[in-house]
């Protein structure tokens, strides 16, 4: 029996959804705990993708308990699209055990209005956020504002809720952004039938998960983004609303940080970037390209090309110390196949200052630094059938050694492909 926690290194999009999946084989329950469907985890089954942007990557699995955490912010409309999407691929049979916090946030239709009128209204200084409305979302939850599922169910409470929102949000949306106000009447309706359908998945996923572990059960909790972009240890302000390093895995699903084992922290084999802000190892010219075009690197949440570059190990060992992580899952390595030399960045270099173990917190700080580089010698065999280390170039072996030696952690796995069989298992967390 074990507890593990999955969180992104870098800035997202990882692989996690890939990991995940292959995991959950193990696990008997799978959860998310923070973030909301500003996450796009892909899964490739049999040659089949699947897109999830809220349920647990563990959907894919007969018989799991997926749960919606706490810490989650959640938008209705999204959540029964992508149930329906699943049963008609016949992903999510009548019995599925889905369960969503009943304290979870909703997102409302005016959070996704306010989230796109203030990255307009910013022009050149934007996040270059997902225009979900996860950010207005969060901040209704520290404000104590928010509406949560546990309040959504109950038609006078939501009402009186609705009302002082909508008065307030259309303040801002109309008077400050100088766009359309939403209307109370419309809202009330469309999310009244949301909670209809919701209502079955409510209960309390901390009591679930709780009594699942004491019944011996193995959990497996989902994070979603990357420490990069957890909102106190990531590239501020162009990080998300969430913390999304390992810690918020007990808050955000209402499990106590003594019950957790282990920790596996997803690595691409590079680093990517969707949206603004400093990227130090950033490639803007045909190697950035190749990695963008090889790696399929597309936004699975907006479509929009991520930015590529080199892996970056200061950003990688900040995220090993943040969150605790025991063992890494280093993905899409096929993808730096007959790129030669490739190169690693060990530190961050700005003047006489020099950051190896940290990421400065300084935004212009941080955009002064240049990298400074490791050079190793490429590949050019196809790895993607590899099943064992031994079948790895030695290129690619001595690649892979150097990251655990900078990163201070082994590798869980080593992944060369989407599927869940291209994958080189090494240490399984659950299996101690
Ligand atoms: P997530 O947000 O961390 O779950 O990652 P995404 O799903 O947004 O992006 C990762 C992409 O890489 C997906 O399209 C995966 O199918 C794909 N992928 C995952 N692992 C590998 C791998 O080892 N090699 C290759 N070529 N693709 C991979
Ligand atoms: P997964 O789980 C990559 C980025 C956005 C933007 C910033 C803030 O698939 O790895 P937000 O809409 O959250 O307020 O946007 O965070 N971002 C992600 N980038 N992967 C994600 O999720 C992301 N979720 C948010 O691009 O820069
Ligand atoms: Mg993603």
């Amino acid at each position: 029996m074990a507890q593990v926690i999955i969180v992104g290194t870098q800035w997202g999009d990882e692989g996690k959804g890939k990991i995940v999946d292959l995991y959950a084989r193990d696990a008997d329950v799978i959860a998310r705990f923070q973030g909301g469907n500003n996450a796009g985890h892909t899964l490739v089954v049999e040659g089949r993708q699947t897109i999830l942007h809220l349920i647990p990557s563990g959907i894919l699995h007969n018989n799991k308990i997926c749960v919606l955490g706490n810490g989650m912010v959640i938008d209705p409309e999204v959540l029964l699209q992508e149930i329906d999407e699943l049963s008609e691929k016949n992903l999510f049979p009548p019995d599925t055990k889905l369960y969503i916090s009943q304290n979870a946030h909703i997102i409302m239709p005016y959070h996704r209005s306010l989230d796109k009128a203030r990255e307009t209204r910013k022009g050149a200084t934007k996040i270059g956020t997902t225009g979900r409305g996860i950010g207005p979302a969060y901040e209704d939850k520290i404000v104590r504002t928010g509406i949560r599922l546990c309040d959504l169910l109950d038609s006078e409470t939501f009402g009186e809720m609705l009302r002082s929102n909508v008065e307030e949000k259309n303040f801002y949306l109309t008077q400050f952004y100088e766009e359309k106000p939403v209307e109370y009447d419309a809202i009330f309706d469309e999310y009244c039938g949301y909670a209809d359908r919701l209502r079955q998945y409510a209960a309390n996923t901390s009591l679930i998960i709780d009594q699942e572990i004491k019944k011996g059960s193995d959990i497996l909790f989902e994070g979603a983004q990357g420490c990069h972009l957890d909102i106190d240890y990531g590239t501020y302000p162009f990080v998300t609303s969430s913390n999304t390093a390992a810690g918020s895995a007990c808050c955000g699903s209402g499990v106590g940080p003594t019950r957790i084992d282990a920790v596996v922290g997803i690595c691409k084999a590079y680093t990517t970037r969707v949206g603004e802000g400093p990227f130090v190892t950033e490639l803007t010219g045909t190697i950035g390209e190749k990695i963008q075009t090889v790696g399929c690197e597309f936004g699975a949440t907006t479509g929009r090309k991520r930015r590529c570059g080199w892996l970056d190990m200061v950003l990688v060992r900040q995220s090993v110390r943040v969150s605790g992580i025991t063992g890494i899952a280093l993905t899409k390595l096929d993808v730096l196949t007959g790129i030669n030399p490739l190169r690693i960045c060990v530190a961050y270099k700005t003047g006489s200052e020099q950051f190896s173990e940290s990421v400065p917190p300084n935004t212009k700080v941080l955009g002064q630094c240049s990298p400074v580089y490791e050079e190793m010698a490429g590949w050019s065999e196809d790895i993607t059938g590899a099943k064992t280390m031994d079948d790895l170039p030695v290129n690619a072996r001595r690649y892979i050694e150097r990251l655990e030696e900078l990163a201070g952690v082994k590798m869980s796995l080593v992944s060369v492909g989407p599927g869940r069989d291209e994958t080189i298992m090494l240490r399984n967390p659950f299996h101690g």
